[in-house]
């Protein structure tokens, strides 16, 4: 939450900073602000809204600022105004930050420097770093700190660091030393771009790809000084350390619209072909096996574990459900399915043979990272299905498998959930090969995932069909989603994709559940979604359609191609094709999300930037 980027170089930083900020929207957009280091004095310019608000009160970019800080804010403490907005400045003017996180302690905080006469203007938790920062700069008598100013500054920042709680990405300057540029990070990303004579920090490498593919990323506790001469990092107990340097793997192209309408939209449409690049070099059919690099040694104990516990947030944990079941299924391992969110605050039983499998997109969802955390100190062995590489679910966990499916920018998770529930897929039938399975039922689960993609390919020549269903249906404010077995997660993520974006109420339930209560929601034309593809409880599934629509509820049914049994069933029919009910949900979940993204166009929603939503949630 939130997108912090900064610049140091030769160019003029302001336009640089607006298209990195434009790249992190999806962080957050409900004020923006830049920091712009101009002879020894900051200008600051900032405003609630979007990007785009900030940029009509921007003047034309001045050559001589080119180092600068740039914020997208998703607001935490205080509300979305222009003095809430980052960067902020400490009380002596000379230092601005923009943070990503939040500081626990900053009330404390807070109360300690104004009673040392700091001033406040804003009711943030950011401006206590500003001026943390600022007091310890500039009032040095009697402490131990570097006599040079340049290191004073730096010793300033690591001696505020030191004092808060909580999380930070952060971009530092200081109007004494207008060409350098500091950032630190604990619990938020921050990447440092390594350019020709220019560097960029970014929360994200959306922002840092158009000028360069090597980075560092940052780790917890860590900090980097940048002047024109070069950059070191430290700890910011002032160790140096060495980092390695990586390489972006997607290039600008990945994260451009290419002609959609929505990024959401290209990324519905994408799927074949991020499922291609999730699953490629990953089926081997020739010794008929899956493999998966991330894993390595880690098999054995895997393979053994008792019991598995997968940890997720929101689709994430939507992919994780179908993980259970799959792993049930076809490996015969008890799985279960926490909310990372409760399981970080339980007392959770680790044993010995315990293996915990956290989900995230971004890799950094706070919930997620914390539930890691959780489980490693209690001796499990982690694994990551994480799609960001580098990201610090990523690096924290033992082993793990990336999603490969390229930067997902829709705040509306749609191919990362397919390609969630492919690995978990893969991850089952391997595991399976290992314990139980016959060569014959490995091949056939293997030639069978092989073909999601194409078949995915199929129910996205539906949108125009769906849309219809969409101006049908979507003026409606309660709608019930209703699945059984692998396609009841999948009720719950239709109903989630249709809430988020469209901001209509939806219940996604298992649908024999639905008799135990929420029946009593059913009134006279109230949207029913039943997804009841061929599988072992299609009966009754039927069954539980009709009890909707003996009461008056409207039917839309996603079912299989030719399945004319269901059609008397079905105010509206999405026929999908038919694939192996364990790998139904990655087919059966694409016209929800077809349906929800419809919904939302039709309603007048920004569907790329849904209200008081974010990309990544790296607040707990
Ligand atoms: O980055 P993560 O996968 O950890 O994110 C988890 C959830 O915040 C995320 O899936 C969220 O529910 C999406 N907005 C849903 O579309």
């Amino acid at each position: 939450m939130c997108g912090i980027v900064a610049y140091l170089g030769k160019k003029p930083a302001q336009p640089i900073l607006i298209e990195g900020l434009k790249r992190l929207e999806y962080r957050g957009y409900d004020s923006a602000g830049l920091g712009l280091i101009n002879g020894s004095e900051i200008k600051i310019i900032k405003s609630s809204g979007r990007i785009s608000v900030l940029e009509e009160i921007l003047g034309e970019p001045d050559p001589k600022e080119v180092v600068g800080i740039g914020h997208t804010r998703w607001a935490t403490h205080g509300q979305p105004n222009t003095i809430n907005a980052h960067p902020h400045l400490d009380y002596t003017g000379k230092i601005a930050l923009a943070h990503n996180g939040i500081i626990e302690n900053y009330s404390t905080l807070k109360t300690w420097l104004i009673s040392k006469g700091c001033t406040f203007k804003s009711e943030t938790d950011t401006e206590v770093i500003a001026n943390l920062i600022g007091y310890l700069y500039s009032n040095t008598d009697g402490k131990d700190c570097p006599k040079d100013d340049q290191n004073r500054f730096e010793w300033a920042v690591q001696h505020a660091l030191n004092e808060l709680v909580g999380t930070y990405g952060l971009a530092i300057i200081c109007a004494d030393f207008p060409e350098m540029l500091i950032g630190a990070k604990k619990g938020s990303p921050l990447i440092l771009g390594l350019g020709k004579n220019e560097y960029v920090i970014a929360s994200d490498a959306a922002a840092i790809v158009e000028h360069t593919t090597q980075v560092i990323y940052l780790s917890d506790n860590e900090m980097v000084t940048i002047t024109p001469q070069g950059f070191h990092t430290k700890t910011i107990d002032n160790v140096e350390i060495h980092k390695e340097l990586k390489q972006i793997e997607f290039s600008l192209n990945a994260i451009e619209l290419d002609g959609f309408k929505h990024y959401m939209l290209k990324e519905i449409y994408e799927q074949p072909k991020a499922l291609g690049m999730c699953l490629g070099g990953r089926l081997d059919l020739r010794d008929n096996r899956v493999v998966l690099g991330g894993i390595g040694k880690y098999w054995r104990e895997f393979t053994r574990s008792k019991r598995i516990i997968i940890n997720a947030c929101g689709t994430a944990w939507h992919a994780g459900l179908i993980g259970e079941f799959l792993i049930e299924q076809l490996a015969r391992i008890n799985a279960e399915t926490q909310y990372a969110s409760e399981f970080r605050y339980r007392n959770p039983i680790i044993e010995d043979d315990t293996v915990v499998i956290a989900i995230s997109q971004s890799g950094e969802t706070a919930d997620t990272l914390a539930a890691v955390e959780q489980a490693r100190e209690r001796g499990a062995i982690t694994l990551g299905i994480v799609n960001v590489v580098g990201s610090t679910i990523a690096r924290t966990t033992d082993a793990g498998v990336y999603l490969r499916v390229g930067p997902e920018i829709g705040v509306a998770s749609t191919k990362a959930f397919t390609a969630q529930v492919a690995v978990l897929a893969m991850l089952g039938i391997e595991l399976g090969r290992r314990r139980h399975l016959s060569a014959e039922q490995v091949r056939c689960y293997i030639q069978e995932l092989s073909r999601i993609p194409s078949k995915i390919e199929d129910v996205l020549t539906l949108s125009d069909h769906i849309k219809k269903i969409a101006e049908a249906t979507c003026d409606r404010e309660n709608w019930l989603f209703l699945g059984r077995g692998f396609n009841y997660p999948v009720a719950l993520e239709g109903a989630l994709k249709l809430k988020e974006i469209s901001y209509i109420h939806a219940e996604g339930l298992p649908a024999a559940e639905m008799k135990h209560g929420p029946i009593a929601l059913i009134t006279k034309g109230m949207p029913a979604v039943f997804i009841a593809t061929k599988c072992s409880q299609y009966d009754k599934i039927i069954g539980n359609i009709e009890e909707v629509r003996a009461r008056g509820g409207r039917t839309i049914v996603v079912a299989n191609k030719g399945d004319d049994n269901i059609r008397p069933y079905a105010d509206f029919l999405i026929e999908v094709p038919e694939v192996l009910e364990e790998f139904q949900p990655m087919v059966t979940v694409v016209p929800l999300q077809i349906l929800a993204y419809h919904a939302a166009v039709l309603r007048g929603h920004d569907v790329d930037k849904p209200r008081n939503l974010a990309k990544s949630v790296t607040v707990e």
